[in-house]
């Protein structure tokens, strides 16, 4: 039996038939907190009023003399604020699937306060059976602890098999809520020769050819990501579930940390992971589409009042397949203004 879908429904919005379901919870990005932390949790419930998501983090950054801590603090953190009333998605990251803490993560967080959480983040998933195998605890715990409200899970993408396994980790179960790309795991795991947390590098790069004067030759840095953001869009969309860019670790270069969230907005991302309080504005104006493409977006839409045939806007020639690009857009935005 399938489980329903919560954070999508019917497109709701102008006379033409919606041609694909709509995100109706804004999640622009998903803040990481270490509940460990008592100064960083004491923060959550005015932190809850800023941001989309709430994520408590328990598995990578976490010191292993302090998971337990960890793991109690997610759970008084979800019982101090009412996170559902905030209107903001509570999460947690558990400990990987081969690790000691994994099985007490799930057991103990679904029974204390399953009803509140959710979305689990499952770190370093390499194949569908990752999934199936949260699922069924899941559903286990769930079913002992009374939750009704399933609890959704969200997969990061972080290894090279689980990249030759994208398409079948988005369908594996009917609780995928999306994906994230984890880029510092993901470059560990292929062998990748780069220190940073997600970006770009300046020998990544494409050189222009040699000047005839003899002069500097033109550089330009590519986007070490695009290839796996793509392929995680596309696993995501063909499946209804969300993409998401994951971190970005130089808190001090906000210039370079907003590139990479545009880009990934622009290529299908609802959002981004944000683990420094600077990077929340940044997310909130990167995943919300630019005004002026919006006004040219509702030109269009008001143009071909039907969603069919073709017209001229600007020079620019618009069809059925552009208003379905306009609606996109327009969507979001009231998405965005709701
Ligand atoms: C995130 O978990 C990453 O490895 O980048
Ligand atoms: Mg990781």
């Amino acid at each position: 039996m399938k489980l329903p879908r919560r954070f999508f429904q019917p497109l709701a919005t102008g006379a033409p038939a919606p041609f694909r379901e709509l995100p109706v919870r804004l999640e622009r990005m998903i803040h990481f907190v270490p509940p460990h932390n008592d100064k960083v949790r004491a923060r959550v419930p005015e932190l809850a009023t800023q941001v989309d998501v709430v994520l408590g983090n328990l598995e990578d950054a976490v010191p292993a003399d302090q998971k337990l801590a960890a793991r109690k603090g997610f759970i008084a953190m979800a019982r101090a604020t009412d996170f559902a009333a905030a209107g903001t998605g509570l999460w947690t990251r558990i400990n990987a699937l081969n690790s000691p803490w994994i099985l007490d993560d799930l057991f103990e967080i679904v029974t204390e306060v399953g009803d509140r959480l959710d979305v689990v983040m499952v770190p370093k998933v390499e194949g569908p059976w990752d999934i199936h195998y949260v699922d069924q605890l899941l559903a286990q715990l769930e079913a002992r602890a009374g939750v009704t409200k399933p609890i959704l899970v969200h997969a990061i993408l972080e290894t090279a098999e689980g990249v030759a396994n994208v398409d079948a980790i988005a369908c594996a179960s009917p609780r995928m809520h999306g994906m994230s790309l984890g880029p510092a795991d993901l470059a560990a795991s292929r062998g990748m020769k780069t220190t940073r947390v997600g970006g770009g590098h300046p020998d990544y790069r494409v050189i222009a050819d040699p000047s005839p004067d003899g002069g500097p030759r033109a550089h330009a840095q590519q986007d070490l990501w695009h290839y796996t953001i793509a392929r995680m869009v596309d696993a995501c969309q063909a499946n209804g579930i969300k993409a998401f860019y994951g971190p970005f670790g130089d808190f001090s270069d906000a210039a370079a940390c907003e590139a990479q969230f545009r880009n990934a907005f622009l290529m299908g991302c609802a959002g981004a992971w944000t683990l420094h309080p600077s990077q929340v504005a940044l997310a909130k104006s990167v995943f919300a589409p630019d005004p002026a493409e919006v006004a040219f977006a509702l030109r269009i839409l008001e143009a071909m009042p039907d969603g069919t045939g073709a017209v001229m806007l600007d020079g620019k020639m618009q069809d059925d397949a552009t208003w379905k690009q306009a609606s996109v857009i327009v969507n979001l935005a009231r998405l965005v203004a709701a």
